[in-house]
Parts: C-alpha cells; sequence; structure tokens
C-alpha cells in the first residue's frame, strides 16, 4: 500500500474549540521564542510556587561550560502540585483508573483524596527508613498504583527516584542501583503481565546480591505471591503504611533540585543516569500534556506506556496529574487475552485521549480491523504516538480504524533528555502529515544541520541531522555523576546545540520528518537500546570472541537487533549456541535486548586500525548491499563477501 503523505489533514471538525487555534499557535510560537523570558515567565505560573522565581532562564550551551537553569530561585514541591492543590475543588474526582491485566479483575478509581492519603503514608514510610531529602530511591515495580504512589512520595520528602523498567534483569538492576548509590529499592512480589508473572522481588534478591547490603528493600505485595523474605532488610509496604501518620508535610524543594535520575541507552558505554529537576520539568510536563493532547476537565487520559519509560513519567504521572487529570494506568498487554483489549479499555473506560507507540498500531493492524470494530471509540477524541518513526500506512490505520477520521493524531517527538514532547502537532491548532511530527512546541527551536560541516541548513525542502538551538524548561540537565560525559554526549558535535542524535528532514511546508537515530542507538518496539550495550552482554560470554550489533528494518519492531558473533577458536556454530546466546541476553539486559537473527562471523568488517566498519555491516544486515560504498579502507576486503553470502535477513 503507498499512501499520500505529501497532502496535510485538515483539522477535523469539533475542533473549534480546543485550547489552542492555529494562530494561537502561531502567536505564542513566535513569542517564546522571541522573548523566552516573558513567555516562560508566564507559562511558569501554571504550576504553584511556595515562593515564586525572580529568575527565569539562565541557560548556556557552550561546550565546556554547559549549564541549565529554570525558575532556579523558585521554591515548590512537586507531589503538592499533583495532589494537594487538587483537593479544594477534585477531592472526589478519579486520579488514577487502575485497569488490571486481568480482565475479569475490578479496575481501580483512586481519587485525589486517597490518592493523598496514600502518597502522604507512602512518604512516612519513606521516612520511617531513613530516607532523607537528596537521597536515591530505586523503583522496580509492576504497572499498578503503588508505583505512581512511590514516585510522588519520593517528591514529597525530596528523595530522588530511579524507575527501572520490569522487564530489566537483575544485572541491569544492580547496576542502576549501584550507579545511583541508591538507599533503597522498591519492589512487588510479582508482576502479572499477558497471564504470565515477572517474578520482581526475586529478581530483586539477585540483583542485590551484587550491591551494598545497606541497600533497603521495600516489597508491595501484589498477587500475594510466595517469595523469599530477609528479616531486617525486606519491609512490607503495605503493612506499614497502615502504621504511618497519613499526613507527611511536603518537603520545600528547590526548582533545581533533582527530581528524578531515569537511566536510557547511549551510542557509547553503559547507560547513562538523565536527571530531571523539579521545576522546568513539571512546567514543561504539565504544559505539553494539556496543550498537545487538548485536555479539559472530565476527560479520560491514557498513556499505554511503562512507567519505567520517561513517557510514564511524564504521561502517566507527572503531567496529566499536575493537571488534575484523570489518568488511566494499564497493568496489561495489547494483545492479551486477545487483540482487542486496548479497545475493549477504552470502551469500558470511556477513553478520551489515547497515546501509544507505533509498534503496538502495527502489531494489531496485522491482527485485523475486527477487532477495532467490535468496540465502542466513540469517546475517543484525541490520539497519539510516540517513540519512533510511524510509518504512513500505520498512521492512516489508525486515523481509520480507531479515530474514524474525527480524531487528529499528534505524532509526538521526543526524548528522554528532553522531558517533554519537542516536535509535535497540537489537535485544533496544526494540520497533520502521516508520518510527519510537524512542528516545534512552545520554547523549541529546532535546526536542520549539515552532518559533516554542522553548519545550518536553511530553508525547506532540506535533509540533515537534527539539533535543537536553545534551552527549553524541561531539558535534561546533567548526567547522574558525570557532567563532562554530558557535555560530550550532546554538546560537543556541534558546537553550541543540544545534538538529539536523529536525523531529521524539513519538507517543503517546514514540516519535520524524524527519519531515524544516526548513532549507534536502535529503536526496538520504541525502546532504546544501544547497540554498544548488546556487544559486551555478548562478549561477557566466554565462548565469544567479538560481537558487533545493528539494527535492520523489522515489520513490527520498527527495527530489530542483528548480531555478527565471532566465536572463541575451536568453539562449533550450532543452533543450540544461538539460543543460549539469547537466553544469555535476556538474562544480561532483559529480554527487550534478545537479538532477533544471530549471524556467525568467522571475521569483522575492520580498518586496518581495527574500527570495525558498521556501516558496512548496517547495509548487510538490511539486505542492502548493492551499494556498500568505499570499502578501500578494509583490512581484509573477503571478509565481507563471506558475511553477505551467509546472510540472515533477506528481504
Ligand atoms: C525516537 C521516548 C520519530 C527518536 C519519548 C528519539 C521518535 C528516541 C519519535 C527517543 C517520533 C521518539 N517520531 N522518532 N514521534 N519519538 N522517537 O528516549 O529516535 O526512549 O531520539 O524517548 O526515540 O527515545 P526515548
Amino acid at each position: 500500500m503507498s499512501v499520500d503523505n505529501t497532502a496535510k489533514h485538515p483539522i477535523p471538525p469539533g475542533f473549534e474549540d480546543a485550547l489552542l487555534k492555529p494562530a494561537d499557535y502561531t502567536r505564542m510560537y513566535d513569542e517564546s521564542i522571541r522573548d523566552p523570558d516573558a513567555f516562560w515567565a508566564r507559562e511558569g505560573r501554571r504550576i504553584d510556587w511556595i515562593h515564586p522565581y525572580s529568575v527565569v532562564k539562565n541557560t548556556d550551551f557552550t561546550f565546556g561550560k554547559v549549564s541549565i537553569k529554570w525558575f532556579e530561585d523558585g521554591i515548590l514541591n512537586v507531589s503538592v502540585n499533583c495532589i494537594d492543590r487538587h483537593l479544594p475543588t477534585k477531592a472526589e474526582q478519579t486520579a488514577i483508573i487502575f485497569e488490571p491485566d486481568d480482565p475479569k479483575a475490578t479496575a481501580r478509581h483512586i481519587t485525589y483524596a486517597e490518592l493523598s492519603e496514600k502518597v502522604n503514608r507512602f512518604a512516612n514510610v519513606l521516612l520511617s527508613q531513613g530516607v532523607m531529602r537528596g537521597d536515591r530511591v530505586v523503583i522496580y515495580m509492576p504497572m499498578i498504583p503503588e508505583a505512581a504512589y512511590a514516585m510522588l512520595a519520593c517528591a514529597r520528602i525530596g528523595a530522588v527516584h530511579s524507575v527501572v523498567f520490569a522487564g530489566f534483569s537483575p544485572d541491569a538492576l544492580a547496576n542502576r542501583i549501584n550507579d545511583c548509590g541508591a538507599k533503597l529499592v522498591i519492589t512487588a512480589d510479582t508482576a502479572p503481565r499477558g497471564g504470565r508473572r515477572t517474578p520482581l522481588k526475586s529478581n530483586t534478591d539477585a540483583a542485590l546480591l551484587h550491591c551494598s547490603d545497606r541497600v533497603r528493600c521495600l516489597v508491595v505485595k501484589h498477587t500475594g505471591d510466595q517469595t523469599t523474605w530477609i528479616e531486617g532488610r525486606d519491609v512490607d509496604v503495605l503493612k506499614l503504611m497502615d502504621e504511618v501518620s497519613p499526613d507527611c508535610p511536603p518537603r520545600p524543594m528547590n526548582a533545581e533540585d533533582p527530581l528524578f535520575i531515569l537511566y536510557t541507552s547511549g551510542s557509547t558505554g553503559r547507560p547513562k543516569g538523565v536527571v530531571h529537576t523539579t521545576g522546568g520539568y513539571l512546567v514543561y510536563a504539565a504544559m505539553t500534556h494539556k496543550y498537545v493532547f487538548d485536555y479539559k476537565d472530565g476527560d479520560i487520559f491514557w498513556c499505554t506506556a511503562d512507567v519505567g519509560w520517561v513517557t510514564g513519567h511524564s504521561y502517566i504521572v507527572y503531567g496529566p496529574l499536575a493537571n488534575g487529570a484523570t489518568t488511566l494506568m494499564f497493568e496489561g498487554v495489547p494483545t492479551w487475552p486477545d487483540a482487542g483489549r486496548f479497545w475493549e479499555v477504552c470502551d469500558k473506560h470511556r477513553v478520551t485521549q489515547f497515546y501509544t507507540a507505533p509498534t503496538a498500531i502495527r502489531s494489531l493492524m496485522g491482527q485485523g480491523p475486527e477487532w477495532v470494530d467490535r468496540h465502542d471509540l466513540s469517546s475517543l477524541r484525541v490520539l497519539g504516538t510516540v517513540g519512533e518513526p510511524i510509518n504512513p500506512e500505520a498512521w492512516v490505520w489508525y486515523d481509520k480504524h480507531v479515530g474514524k477520521g474525527r480524531c487528529p493524531i499528534v505524532d509526538t517527538f521526543w526524548q528522554t533528555e528532553t522531558g517533554g514532547h519537542m516536535i509535535t502537532s497540537i489537535p485544533g491548532a496544526i494540520e497533520t502529515k502521516p508520518g510527519s511530527a510537524t512542528l516545534p512546541f512552545f520554547g523549541v527551536k529546532p535546526e536542520v544541520l549539515d552532518p559533516a560541516s554542522g553548519q545550518i541548513i536553511e530553508g525547506n525542502g532540506v535533509e540533515g541531522v537534527l539539533a535543537i538551538a536553545d534551552s527549553w524548561p524541561g531539558q535534561m540537565r546533567t548526567l547522574w555523576g558525570d557532567h563532562q560525559r554530558f557535555m560530550e554526549a550532546y554538546f560537543q558535535q556541534y558546537p553550541g546545540y543540544y545534538f538529539t542524535g536523529d536525523g531529521c528532514r524539513r519538507d517543503e511546508d517546514g514540516y519535520y520528518w524524524i527519519t531515524g537515530r544516526v548513532d549507534d542507538v536502535i529503536n526496538v518496539s520504541g525502546h532504546r537500546m544501544g547497540t554498544a550495550e548488546v556487544e559486551s552482554a555478548l562478549v561477557a560470554h566466554e565462548k565469544v570472541a567479538e560481537a558487533a550489533v545493528v539494527g535492520f528494518p523489522h515489520q513490527i519492531k520498527g527495527q530489530g537487533i542483528y548480531a555478527y558473533v565471532t566465536l572463541m577458536n575451536g568453539v562449533e556454530p550450532s543452533d543450540d549456541l544461538k539460543r543460549e546466546l539469547e537466553t544469555w541476553v535476556r538474562t544480561e539486559i532483559g529480554p527487550i535486548a534478545k537479538p532477533d537473527l544471530i549471524q556467525w562471523a568467522p571475521g569483522l568488517p575492520k580498518t586496518r586500525s581495527g574500527k570495525i566498519m558498521r556501516r558496512i555491516l548496517r547495509k548487510i544486515a538490511e539486505d542492502d548491499f548493492g551499494s556498500l560504498g568505499d570499502t578501500s579502507t578494509l583490512a581484509d576486503p573477503g571478509v565481507v563477501d563471506e558475511l553477505i553470502e551467509n546472510r540472515m535477513n533477506r528481504a
């Protein structure tokens, strides 16, 4: 199927009274770029401050002295903004709808009053365990309300949380606990997902073997499954919550105090601890949530991400709750018990905004529209996507079968590092094109750069790499414990800019099209994976001498993981060994890192100085080796023929 994606889709009828109209977008965008101080001074007031700020923007992108501060003398508390300030008017409104994995189990509706009590009690539990302002707390939890309570409880007392996706292995969890020096890890007994159970507590036990024995473990008994219990180290949170006071005074925090650390994959080395702070992050999360989804009181907002990713932080917890919204938390998966689950949940809870990833749309598309048609989706108003470029075919399917042509689709481009949306359409204000993230959000100044020279490419109808010329409040501030690496990763290659790592095209209408990562990061089902991480897991196996990992186009996942593996001398390749390596990577990192294809490589293409030529490996993995480009610097050109001959992906 080929889709005309050059023409603009008009704003559907019914959006005449949207929060922002086309003229509002233009006017506000212009002001945000012309006079960011005035713009953000005003927008910063959308949240409550204990002491207001007098300074708005104080940022410097100069390599060597990068410094990013917003609202720097303001004092606030995030949990007060997400809870307390709504109590006078919304105490009995639902804050969180919890839809369990098992469709037959009862959904829970947690009001703002209940949320307040739970978070206050949870915060007192943390205090009782000696957690203090600035201490790090790792959260390794299923998609249950207690995960949100834990995050907000940290925010209430000024502790810094670091949520680790429940799909990560014990080793990955241990690395993160150690890297941020967490005092405590919060987990649950087991996590039901798609009818199966992940043993979170026993994973945590295994992780803690590699951590300081001072690290405490708080356990939410969610399923009641049997787990081991270490007296003196393990704490039953729910039991303790009943015993402590329901009142915990919020800690006044500085706008630039860290709110959370979130580990993400980079092009080199170990995962990076992205640091977001309190004031700017919350202003940006709240504002983008409101405008990009046209959120209005009474709406039911559902973001299908996991709280282990940044999307869950900004658009399940902080953005929606700061706006006093009703946010849905779903414990399950899109395809269990059947491919209609998403739509059943939309119907059941009368969801108005639905936000998911292209990979989910593609996999459901493959099951046929009848799964959608069985459910009443008339409550939906706005659809969103995030995580990877959406192919026009999936966009058109989403629009037709889910949105019935009535719901604007917001294709939101952003990153863990950016805290919130960067380039996105806005319902009622920006016309869409299938596959384009459209236009920049307020305060965001995108530039298309020539990848080689770093020069700005002006005008429309151009392509290059995407950089951002000035700071916005939701921007990350540093990498935990490594400001130098922060500067090198984002500000060195193109001096004066924040470099996204993405390629980008600006079309004749000035619309932006993200073309994918230009570094060694791959995007598997919307999950970011560093090829270096998978490689180092592979070479840690005793039978592996060398490994090179690249992405390749995958129908459902967007990109798949393709691993070239050179075995130790004398080790025989076999299918059993392939399975052994797959299992190995799953345990080293987690199921999301399992290679889709493994090719035995007697040798890897290297330059004479020993550098692996990934460009060539990418081409072979893409089954597109007709134009390998310049191979004259190869030490042994014969290696390439061998790899082509035995390639695993044959289109
Ligand atoms: C990609 C997820 C195209 C991009 C919020 C980016 C996208 C990386 C889009 C960040 C989109 C995210 N269109 N590509 N709408 N959204 N990406 O940190 O390559 O998990 O750099 O943040 O995902 O992934 P991350």
